[in-house]
């Protein structure tokens, strides 16, 4: 590790690695777990197996890769001891890799004609011959290391919870077998042996014990590792810089520490942070000047906070140059590489780049050119890591989890609708409105008049139409389990195209159906209309002749009563009604009357009025 003196030339190309794990040839610029990796060590001497757990990002790969593996394998450039180590994750390939690790460290022994392509795939079937038998199998490798010259093998199985995943979708068989070899693996006798280091989130502890043996066999062999003191942060803030002719202002380590000491991604945010920030300073230097991280620096890749979702928006800006189907490749592939468990907690989810080009919407070679901003060595976002070569079967994973949890444009919740909500939970949302049409579609299947109702099928069908542009998506969504039915997804994709495509037709007809009716209806309404109206007008016609011939006779006796005196009287009341009464008015007095009422509407009116009203009113 980092204490032995370090020539130029074992220097890796950056100081600081960013959002992923050290790598095992990054032992150099990895410091402040020192002591963590000794305790592992000391452990796995007095058990054979160490399961190393921690929080998400608590630095349990890194302190295996760059700390343990390499102290192991300096033990034996130091000491004259041999250790071999391997490396594999179980969403790899679980029985697959294992054999694969195996033949890396401990090739079988070839006859003469099998040096060959061919061969190496036989002698990895013959390590797979061996992993069939189970728990045996740590005899075998016992043997073969005894056959190759004595020594011990290490094996890191990291991220050992892919495991579980690997249960549940790939083959439970397979898990089980793997779980079978791993509890056979105990303190060897005599000076070889096969030891294994298992890194798992302490979170799936508990999935653990769901295997027969395996929480008794693990209960001794557990690590809980600890967090970096602030002596160890410090060492992993300033050390690596120093190696390459840098320094970083202790400003720098004032601002970054709180940080990382209140967030749950504090390594990750520290590390893509100075990765971030000592890029930026370096700029301004040339090759051989001594360099120096500034506050400003940090400030200029958005602090310790903001460096995380500040590059990820840069680097998406740069992948997709504006370029909406780009955008929305992009979103569909963050969306299959990261999942919501459980309990709701954003995780990560690797995936073939087959699938992810078959979910992004686009060509092979514009998902693979979308990609390549987010693989880049001053990104390392997705991995594996530019230069190397993705073909249809490679992994793809995203580095950290921090990124998901820290970049707004995949962990928005989108609360009150006043941002949009993140790409993860859209994915939640849409996984939901599948599966409530896979349910429906089954009903379908079964009785034809079973459709969405014309509300649903308007507000899916739209929907419907965006998922159709990202074939193989609803993969993940599949109601039932895949290893038993294999076409369950196509049975269940065309279900659904089905009763869409009913309900379609279905909402169409009651559309126009509803059309015509409303036609009709609006013309019965017309009908209607215009004979209630024409009803009204002769009910009020009817009306208006009675009260005029009330009226008239009215007036008639009030003339013979009161004479010209009444005119002024029927005229207040007229005064307050409306032009028809005037009109009314003017019919029942006559039109010999018109002149003079016209003309005592001024003040013989008012005249009237103070007077009060006539008598016999
Ligand atoms: N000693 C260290 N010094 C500085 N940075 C570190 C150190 N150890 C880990 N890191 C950084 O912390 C981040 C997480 O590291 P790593 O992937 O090893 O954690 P982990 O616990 O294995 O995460 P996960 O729970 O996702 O498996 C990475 O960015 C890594 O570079
Ligand atoms: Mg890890």
């Amino acid at each position: 590790m980092n204490d032995i003196a370090v020539p130029v030339d074992v220097l890796p190309d950056r100081p600081y690695p960013g959002l992923r794990a050290f790598r095992q040839d990054e032992w150099p610029i990895f410091f402040g777990r020192e002591e963590h990796a000794d305790e592992v060590i000391s452990r796995i001497g007095r058990h054979g197996l160490v399961l190393v757990h921690g929080a998400s990002g608590c630095g349990k790969s890194s302190l295996i890769r760059a700390g343990v593996l390499p102290t192991l394998e300096t033990d034996h450039e130091v000491g004259g001891r041999t250790w071999r180590t391997a490396t594999m994750r179980p969403s790899e390939g679980l029985l697959t890799r294992l054999a694969g690790a195996l033949e890396t460290a401990l090739p079988r022994a070839k006859t003469p004609d099998e040096d060959s392509a061919e061969s190496s795939a036989a002698t990895e079937r013959s390590w797979a011959e061996l992993i069939v038998k189970g728990g045996g199998l740590v005899t075998y490798v016992e043997q073969a290391l005894r056959d190759q010259g004595g020594g011990s093998l290490c094996l890191l199985v990291d991220q050992f919870e892919e495991i579980f995943r690997w249960a549940k979708e790939k083959s439970d068989a397979e898990a089980r077998l793997f779980i079978d070899i791993m509890k056979n693996v105990n303190p060897p006798e005599g000076g070889s042996g096969f030891f294994v280091i298992l890194t798992m989130r302490s979170d799936y502890l508990g999935s653990c014990a769901a295997y027969d043996g395996f929480a008794e066999f693990l209960n001794p062999r557990q690590y809980l590792l600890p967090k970096m003191d602030q002596f160890g942060l410090l060492r992993a803030i300033h050390e690596p810089a120093e190696l390459y002719g840098g320094n970083i202002e202790p400003s720098v380590a004032t601002l970054l520490l709180p940080v990382v000491n209140q967030q749950v991604d504090g390594l990750p945010v520290l590390q893509h942070a100075l990765m971030r920030a000592s890029d930026h300073a370096r700029k301004r230097y040339k090759e051989d000047e001594q360099w120096l991280v500034t506050a400003d620096d940090l400030a200029a890749v958005g602090g310790a906070e903001q460096a995380l979702s500040q590059h990820a928006d840069e680097v998406f800006a740069a992948a997709t140059h504006g370029d909406p189907d780009l955008e929305e490749a992009v979103e569909w592939m963050f969306r299959a590489l990261t999942d919501l468990d459980a309990d709701r907690r954003a995780i990560r989810r690797p995936c073939r780049f087959k699938e992810l080009a078959d979910i992004s919407g686009v060509s092979r070679e514009a998902a693979l050119k979308v990609l390549e901003p987010f693989r880049a060595p001053d990104c390392v976002f997705i991995g594996p890591y530019l230069p190397a070569q993705v073909e249809d079967d490679t992994e793809i994973d995203i580095s950290h989890e921090a990124l998901i949890r820290q970049w707004p444009r995949l962990c928005s919740i989108g609360i009150g609708g006043q941002t949009p909500p993140g790409w993860i939970y859209r994915e939640f949302y849409d996984g939901m409105v599948w599966r409530s049409l896979v349910f429906q579609a089954e009903k379908f299947a079964g009785d034809s008049r079973q459709l969405l109702s014309v509300a649903t099928t308007e507000q899916r069908l739209p929907w419907f139409k965006t998922i159709k542009k990202h074939p193989g998506w609803t993969r993940r969504h599949v109601m039932g389990d895949l290893r038993v039915e294999t076409d369950i997804f196509d049975k269940q994709w065309d279900n659904v195209a089905r009763m869409m495509e009913a309900s379609a037709k279905n909402a169409a007809s009651a559309h126009s159906l509803i059309g015509r009716l409303r036609g009709a209806r609006n013309l019965s309404l017309f009908l209607l209309a215009a004979s209630l109206f024409a009803m009204a007008w002769a009910i009020d016609a009817g009306r208006q002749a009675r009260e005029a011939e009330a009226t008239a006779s009215e007036t008639n006796k009030r003339l013979s009563a009161f004479g010209n005196a009444l005119v002024p009287a029927l005229c207040e009341a007229q005064w307050k009604s409306d032009l028809s009464n005037k009109k009314l008015c003017e019919t029942a007095v006559g039109q010999q009357f018109q002149s003079s009422l016209d003309f005592q509407t001024g003040p013989q009116l008012k005249e009237l009025k103070s007077s009060g009203p006539p008598a016999g009113r």
